[in-house]
């Protein structure tokens, strides 16, 4: 059988990566795909630079439409990243008729159902797999491997660069400023760091996993979202003496009201295994209702990494290129006619457990007062921990774990509590999750 042809967009770290695989592993990805897959053109932004993976097989252009307005290709490999060109280049390449494979996870969050409901009526696929967690199949795993299960829930360490702060934080008792200096220096960052540290990229991806776990469509404009850049280290600190890590965990979760779509720091049991995913790594936990919960823990960024998942795909797509588009796995998991439109749930009305920490006048009856206005809004208290933090103030930190209640009740709560005159300044909440295996 003929080669099959790829055109790339952008051959930078992902790009150089998905080259030196298919180079380096041509014989075996042939036997697994039936055919080779040979890359023939590339879009990238400097002619010179790229001259060193050219080796005279690949012909490079500056212009991003001469790869998916040319009929030779047959994949187009978006890896150009952002909005724009991307969004225009990938509806382009399926108005002609093209496969495409992208590791753009803002664009399928954002533009995802449009970008899907254009490949179907095209006959295309789009496959994403290097969008989600780099080079952790999670995307095959949750839409193929757990196709018995019901879904129930999927939380997961997926931003490698606020991973690595939070474990720096925590080994080094180092300030949030310092150790983001040194992700930007060792090039985990995005080029905008704020998407890493404000949650906006874990939320783009856990969009994508939601819609494939649900079968709902795209709705990253509803994911609730809230970065690391205000965690201090008192508070790893703390939550350590109690028994818990602090991750910064996406979570979308099934309830009976609907979806919720949630990106935040999160204390954990320090015993689960995910409270332990340290560095720069990655890990889902998917909780279906035959298996159980499951975890799948590896890179979630890097070239060769990423790689793995953008050949993956090329090798699905080549195998399923000649087949039936209607008997393809459906992009989103779940066939186009029969998603669910189960609301997103406003934050408000999420169920977790929290941590607070408040700063009060030690002075008789300040304990009391903070646990009636708990008792009212029916918050009950798990723990509670004091700290004496200035004695001449005569001012101690107090720290309390509740149950779990509904967030409309702690808002409530916290106001009242700020209100009173024995409180000093704000109220620190962080959510708690137990992620059992129930
Ligand atoms: N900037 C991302 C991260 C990498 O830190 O995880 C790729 O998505």
């Amino acid at each position: 059988m003929k080669p099959i042809k790829v055109g790339l967009l952008g051959l930078g770290t992902v790009g150089g990566g998905t080259l030196t695989v298919l180079r380096r592993n041509r014989e075996e990805i042939a036997r697994r795909a039936g055919r080779e897959i040979v890359v023939t053109m590339a879009a990238v932004r400097d002619l010179e630079k790229a001259q060193k993976y050219a080796d005279g097989s690949i012909k490079l252009t500056n212009n991003p439409f001469d790869v998916v307005d040319n009929p030779e290709i047959d994949i187009v490999v978006e890896m150009i990243g952002g909005l724009k060109p991307a969004k225009d280049l990938v509806m382009m390449a399926i108005e002609n008729g093209k496969h495409v494979v992208t590791a753009n996870k803002a664009l399928l969050a954002i533009h995802g159902s449009e970008i899907f409901a254009a490949a179907q009526a095209k006959g295309v696929m789009v496959a994403f797999e290097a969008a989600v967690a780099g080079g952790i199949p999670i995307i095959k795993s949750i839409r193929e491997g757990l196709a018995a299960n019901r879904i129930e829930w999927i939380a997961g360490i997926i931003n490698g660069t606020s991973n690595f702060i939070l474990t720096e934080m925590r080994d080094k008792g180092a300030d949030f400023a310092d150790v983001l200096a040194e992700a930007q220096r060792l090039g985990y960052a995005e080029a905008d760091p704020t998407f890493d540290i404000e949650g906006v990229d874990a939320a783009h991806k856990l969009t994508i996993l939601s819609a494939i776990g649900f079968g709902i469509p795209m709705q990253f404009d509803k994911a609730y979202i809230e970065g690391i850049s205000k965690l201090t280290r008192q508070d790893i600190q703390y939550a350590e003496e109690l028994g818990y890590r602090i991750k910064l965990l996406g979570i979308t979760k099934r309830t009976e009201k609907g979806i919720e779509l949630r990106v935040h720091p999160t204390l954990i049991p320090e015993r689960r295994l995910i409270a332990n995913v340290d560095g720069v790594m990655n890990a889902v936990l998917v909780k279906g209702d035959a298996v159980g919960a499951t975890m799948s823990y590896g890179a979630g960024a890097g070239a060769e990494p990423t790689a793995s998942s953008v050949v993956a795909d090329l090798v699905d797509v080549t195998r399923m290129a000649t087949s039936d588009p209607s008997n393809r796995v459906p992009h989103l998991a779940f066939q186009p006619d029969a998603l669910s439109d189960a609301p997103i749930l406003p934050i408000d009305e999420v169920r977790t457990a929290y941590y607070l920490r408040l700063t009060a006048q030690d002075k008789p009856g300040v304990l009391a007062d903070i646990t009636r206005i708990l008792a009212d809004l029916e918050i009950s208290i798990d723990a509670m921990m004091q700290k004496e933090v200035d004695d001449e103030k005569a001012q101690a930190e107090v720290i309390i774990l509740t149950h779990v209640t509904v967030e409309k009740n702690i808002n409530a709560a916290i106001a009242k509590i700020e209100d009173l005159s024995s409180i000093v300044g704000k109220v620190t909440r962080i959510r708690m999750e137990s992620l059992n295996r129930n």
